[in-house]
């Protein structure tokens, strides 16, 4: 069988690795690995880690990059690949503009595609934007939709799908997390190896969503600023995002504050074992809703809405909107009152149990690709 992954972005090449692995070792499946390549830095950050050699490589990133322009280089760059290679079965993850584009020029060339982490939805087609927007236009091109959970697959039987293209696999970065997190890791970057995770109190803290860009980036980051100013034992992490206009808010915020760290984004191992090792996380990124719960971490997401309400349902996640006092008030009773913390500080794992990638590709062993 000849199946063909695509994906661009760092998210989704973490979630696609272990899919990509497991396909490896899978004698029956020829797969073509293709990036759009809508991150560069980013996503090759994940590429060595896993040690993935794409065999086709868009290369379609540009600096400050509009949506449409994402849209247009990777659908047209898509369509003479999809002609060459005519895979049976076309496999893109999650909800980016590369999503999107994939699974429209898989479409055009009438070709089955997969849509792995299927059916989240936050009901805001605004928020995530656009993400709320390509996860739900993906759904319909799809013809297997991989739902992470029952919540999901819900979602999707709501929206008429029908339900044997329904598949409830677990995420895949539920996989890449087991994969990369160790007992006893060095970083073998000084910085993160001499903090003293015993005594101090570690907050986690990444941003990127546009429609947080702008006056709810600046609340969350002057919130959580006051916070670290406010208690000696805390020590602020924050690997940032390449996006120019999160460092401009970022160093505007937070100038001058020794207690805050904010370093180039880091490696996926480092970066997981760094969750590991924090106090809590604070973030409007999904992946990392993801996997603060599976470590046991409170996540504040600082979000109006969220298409992954079972970490919140399970109590390790906290919905604080982008509302400065709302942040500050949550923050300050996590830190200071240890009752509250315990409370939600619990190891659960919504998301899946590591076997993810096992399922999806048995799944599409099983099935017809022929369109
Ligand atoms: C994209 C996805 C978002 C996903 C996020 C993960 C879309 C519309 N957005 O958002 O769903 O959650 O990735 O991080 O698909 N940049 C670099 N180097 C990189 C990556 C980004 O310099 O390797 C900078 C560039 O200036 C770029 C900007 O970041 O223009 C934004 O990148 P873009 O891919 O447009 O959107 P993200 O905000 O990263
Ligand atoms: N991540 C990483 N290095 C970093 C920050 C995040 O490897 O410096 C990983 C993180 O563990 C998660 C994924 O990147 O798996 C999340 O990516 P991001 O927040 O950019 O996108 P989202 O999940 O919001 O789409």
């Amino acid at each position: 069988m000849k199946v063909m992954t695509v994906f661009g972005t760092r998210p989704e090449g973490i979630k696609m690795a272990p899919i990509i692995k497991t396909m490896e070792n899978t004698p029956d499946i020829d797969n073509t690995v293709c990036i759009t390549a809508q991150h560069r830095e980013m996503l090759d950050q994940v590429l060595n880690l896993f040690n993935i050699d794409p065999d086709v490589d868009l290369n379609i990133f540009k600096p400050g990059q509009t949506l449409t322009e994402i849209t247009m280089r990777a659908l047209q760059g898509l369509e003479d690949v999809i002609k060459k290679v005519k895979p049976d079965v076309l496999l893109v993850q999650g909800d980016t503009t590369t999503v999107l584009s994939g699974a429209l020029a898989a479409f055009y060339q009438k070709v089955k595609i997969g849509h792995v982490e299927a059916g989240l939805r936050s009901g805001n087609i605004y928020s995530p934007y656009p993400e709320e927007a390509n996860r739900k236009l993906t759904g319909i091109l799809a013809d297997f939709h991989f739902a992470p959970t029952k919540m999901n697959k819900n979602n999707l039987l709501q929206e008429g799908y029908p339900e044997d293209k329904i598949f409830i696999t677990g995420n895949t970065v539920i996989d890449a997390l087991q994969y990369a997190v160790k007992k006893g890791y060095n970083f073998k970057i000084p910085q993160l190896d001499d903090m003293d995770y015993e005594n101090k109190k570690v907050i986690l803290i990444t941003a990127h969503r546009r429609e947080n860009i702008g006056k709810p980036m600046e609340n969350i980051f002057s919130a959580v600023n006051k916070i670290v100013l406010k208690y000696n034992d805390v020590e602020l992490v924050f690997p940032i995002h390449l996006n120019p206009k999160v460092r401009e808010i970022a160093y505007k915020e937070f100038n001058g504050n020794d207690r805050v760290h904010i370093i180039e984004p880091l490696d996926y191992e480092p970066f997981t074992n760094l969750m590991a090792r924090s106090h809590l996380v604070v973030t409007d990124s999904g992946g990392l809703q993801e996997e603060a719960p599976s470590l046991g971490k409170p996540v504040l997401v600082v979000r109006e809405e969220t298409e992954r309400p079972e970490g919140i349902e399970a109590g390790t996640a906290k919905l604080v909107g982008t509302d400065y006092n709302n942040i500050y008030n949550t923050l300050d009773i996590l830190i200071s009152d240890h009752k509250e913390y315990a409370k939600i500080a619990n190891a659960i794992n919504p998301y899946g149990d590591g076997k993810a990638s096992e399922r999806i590709v048995d799944i599409i062993l099983k099935h017809d690709t022929v369109r």
